[in-house]
């Protein structure tokens, strides 16, 4: 699939935020430790949403999603796993399925997963917390077998070596129905894990953040149903927010969104020079002044967050003065610097360093290589003079719902091939 998108001279209009796409696919697996009902609101109608859904039908749960409603009913029938390789190696988030069938103590097959391959992403963490939690997990031609050996009677604690979303959530999983304790240390505590703790404390989980470097798991025998509403997604806002910066002049709402999550992000357009105004729900940026050339730390939140440095890095192409990013989290995440080059624009990387020069983009044909790879492309797209197509464009689809609409609302001229 391909997208064109026409230069924007100015932006002018609002945009409505969706549901967290990284939130739901952790959540949504939550329907597989339990017998009940799962009910949740705000649920976002990407296509990371939908193949989640077809890997949980594949494993047994009735999934209902009312689109239009963005509404979604899960339920456990009886767990009966056949898991597709070609879909579990569709999204990344299809690691959190093996979580969860490893805390209902079953055997399966399954592989590893796919998603954006924007750097090397290995799953070591998850692997090493299923033995530890009393797995064989033997792969072979490509397949992962997962065998249950003995249970476990003592207390465990585990301690990631770096603060990993998906590592801490599937220890939590595997820990929250057990009869014992369990210590996670040095685990990520993004917005996206809270939210998790929450709905599954919802569910009488007994989950509890002892401080910022210690979860504590204390194993139940059951967890209920529950009617759960999904945050809104703070890098959905973020790319918003950051396509706003990036036009040559721009006047836009931002609605539907949590502003606690974007405090870094709304620190740095403030840097750039944009001015914000902020509202309960609500955000309103308005750009007239070319942009400031910033120097930027992205590391794990609080700090500005890794999945907006592929997109921030084009909005520094636009300022009058040099930037510098350095992303701790994935210092390789430079899929988008290519592409940028491709437009004309002056980056380039050194020494974990991204070093971006005032650049007058032009059009041309461009590749989303990744889902945040793909939206740095559009902001190319809407301040690169001339029409830009983006090939491999169903990759941006993956994690923005109504990705045309919005754009249009927004005064983007832009259309699907
Ligand atoms: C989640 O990925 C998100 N994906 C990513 O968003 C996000 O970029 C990332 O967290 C960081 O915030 C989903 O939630 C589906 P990590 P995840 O485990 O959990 C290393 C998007 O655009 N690591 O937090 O897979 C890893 O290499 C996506 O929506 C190991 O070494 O990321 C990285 O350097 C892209 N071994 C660091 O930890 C492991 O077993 C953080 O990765 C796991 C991770």
């Amino acid at each position: 699939m391909k997208i064109e998108i026409a230069e924007a001279t100015s932006l002018k209009g609002k945009v409505t935020i969706s549901g967290s796409k990284n939130a739901t696919l952790a959540i949504m697996a939550c329907s597989i430790l339990t017998d009940e009902l799962l009910i949740l609101n705000n649920v976002p109608n990407i296509s990371d949403v939908q193949m989640l859904a077809k890997l949980l039908r594949e494993v047994g749960i009735d999934v209902v999603y009312l689109e239009k409603k963005h509404k979604m009913y899960l339920r456990k029938k009886k767990l009966k796993i056949r898991l597709q390789a070609s879909d579990v190696k569709q999204i990344r988030a299809s690691y959190y399925i093996m979580g969860a069938l490893v805390a209902m103590r079953k055997n399966f097959k399954t592989c590893y997963p796919g998603g954006c391959d924007f750097a090397k992403r290995p799953i070591d963490y998850h692997l090493e917390a299923f033995r530890k939690t009393g797995y064989k997990i033997i792969e072979k031609n490509n397949f992962l077998f997962f065998k249950k050996q003995r249970g476990h009677s003592q207390n465990q604690n585990f301690y990631l070596a770096r603060k990993s979303v998906g590592a801490t959530i599937n220890i939590i999983y595997i820990s929250v129905l057990k009869n014992t304790s369990t210590i996670i240390k040095n685990p990520s505590l993004e917005p996206e894990v809270m939210q998790v703790i929450t709905l599954l404390n919802q569910m009488k989980a007994k989950i509890t953040i002892l401080d910022q470097d210690t979860i504590e798991i204390k194993g139940v025998k059951k967890l209920l149903g529950t009617i759960f509403d999904i945050m809104s997604d703070r890098i959905e806002a973020g790319s918003y927010m950051l396509l706003a910066c990036a036009a040559h002049q721009s006047e836009v709402r931002i609605e539907n969104i949590y502003l606690p999550h974007l405090r870094e992000v709304i620190q740095t357009i403030k840097e750039l020079g944009v001015s914000i105004k902020e509202g309960k729900n609500y955000l309103e940026l308005k750009k007239t002044f070319p942009l400031k050339g910033i120097e930027k730390e992205i590391a794990h939140y609080p700090f500005f967050p890794t999945d907006l440095q592929q997109i921030l890095t084009v909005v520094c192409t636009q300022a009058i003065t040099t930037s510098i990013l350095s992303d701790e989290v994935y210092p390789n995440r430079l899929s988008h610097l290519l592409e940028i080059q491709k437009a004309n624009g002056k980056v380039k990387s050194f020494k974990k360093k991204i070093y971006i020069e005032p650049s007058n983009l032009f059009a041309t044909t461009l590749y989303a290589h990744d889902l945040r790879c793909g939206f740095a492309c559009i902001v190319i797209g809407a301040v690169a003079k001339g029409i830009t197509t983006i090939e491999n464009a169903e990759v941006i689809l993956r994690g923005y719902e109504e990705l045309t609409n919005k754009l249009q609302k927004l005064g983007i001229r832009i259309k699907m091939k």
